[in-house]
């Protein structure tokens, strides 16, 4: 069994290659670009974590690791414009370096990459984890598209949060580990666990992506601090202010979220703070922690072999970029 880095280290020695043809160039280096400029390669970690638990790592995992870090670089460029984000990583977005069109173009192309990958699986495992790459693919537009509604609704429950970053986010997590697993030929019954281990470590994941997002340190982070509040995003943080702000801070959020004051983030932030939401995220955490943490002790893999995952559950929790 290998630890966090040294998989992470074995991915991208093999991933970091150049995936597409020198032509045509104007296309191909913008979707270079992106997967030069860093990320943790959390996904593919998880498939060979999840893989090593059953059998030792082979070319299929190589695929399907290479499959979904392409899908989720794909779904990064085409989030970024969706957000108006102007960084990634540290550096400027590809819509912001080479255009919108450029963008949305290179995304696709690498949709369609992660599609050769997959298609190299064994026949034995093709048809189970192709099914579970197109389920979650779907899934994560949908959550897309929900987050998108919802910066133009006035309210939204913890509830509906939930469930909107249970699919944007948490839902890959969760089949990257089903996918490792299925290629290391573990049982439903165990698929299952480890899906569902991963959707809990997912939403809590996201839960910190958006404490950061308002309270990170911007080196470390790698993108624009305040980015979701400037999108009136709904985030647990304005949700929980929402709920919990007396009459006057209740006014003052919703005339800064009908505006666009110079000033917006500061005095949002300030409003988060007064409300204690920012104290909030370590229970909202905690509980979907100790959710996943109830799936990892039903799995029937000797205890000392899960301590990776684990350890890879609190690094993404306690994570600052
Ligand atoms: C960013 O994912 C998108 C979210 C789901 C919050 P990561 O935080 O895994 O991004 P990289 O790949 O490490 O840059
Ligand atoms: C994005 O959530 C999730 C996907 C890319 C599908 P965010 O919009 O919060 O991700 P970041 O913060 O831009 O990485
Ligand atoms: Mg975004
Ligand atoms: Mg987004
Ligand atoms: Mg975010």
């Amino acid at each position: 069994m290998h630890s966090f880095s040294e998989l992470s280290a074995l991915f991208e020695e093999s991933f970091n290659v150049r995936h597409f043809p020198e032509h045509t160039k104007t296309l191909y280096d913008p979707a270079q670009y992106i997967l030069g400029i860093g990320g943790k390669r959390v996904r593919p970690v998880a498939v060979y974590m999840a893989n090593e638990l059953f059998s030792s790592l082979d070319e299929d995992s190589f695929n399907a690791a290479c499959a979904i870090e392409l899908f989720h670089n794909f779904s990064l460029i085409h989030d970024d414009i969706m957000d108006k984000a102007p960084l990634r990583r540290g550096q400027q977005t590809v819509h912001e370096k080479y255009g919108e069109s450029t963008a949305l173009l290179a995304g696709d192309v690498m949709f369609v990459q992660a599609y050769e990958y997959l298609s190299k699986i064994k026949p034995l495992y093709l048809p189970k984890v192709v099914a579970l790459f197109n389920k979650t693919a779907k899934e994560v537009c949908e959550g897309q598209q929900l987050d998108m509604d919802f910066e133009k609704k006035e309210t939204v429950s913890l509830e509906e949060y939930v469930e909107m970053i249970s699919l944007k986010t948490s839902v890959l997590l969760g089949s990257s580990l089903q996918t490792g697993a299925i290629l290391g030929g573990a049982g439903l019954g165990s698929q299952q666990h480890l899906y569902n281990f991963g959707k809990n470590i997912g939403i809590a994941f996201q839960v910190q992506d958006d404490y950061l997002d308002a309270f990170g340190i911007p080196e470390k982070f790698g993108k624009q601090i305040g980015g979701d509040i400037l999108s009136n995003k709904k985030t647990f943080l304005l949700i929980h202010t929402l709920e919990t702000a007396n009459a006057l801070q209740k006014k003052e959020l919703s005339q800064l979220m009908n505006s666009n004051p110079p000033d917006k983030v500061e005095r949002v932030l300030q409003l988060f703070k007064e409300c204690k939401a920012d104290e909030w995220a370590t229970s909202l955490k905690e509980k979907y922690y100790q959710t996943a943490l109830e799936h990892l002790e039903a799995l029937a893999v000797q205890e000392s072999r899960k301590a990776e995952l684990k350890n890879l559950a609190e690094y993404l929790l306690k994570r600052e970029s």
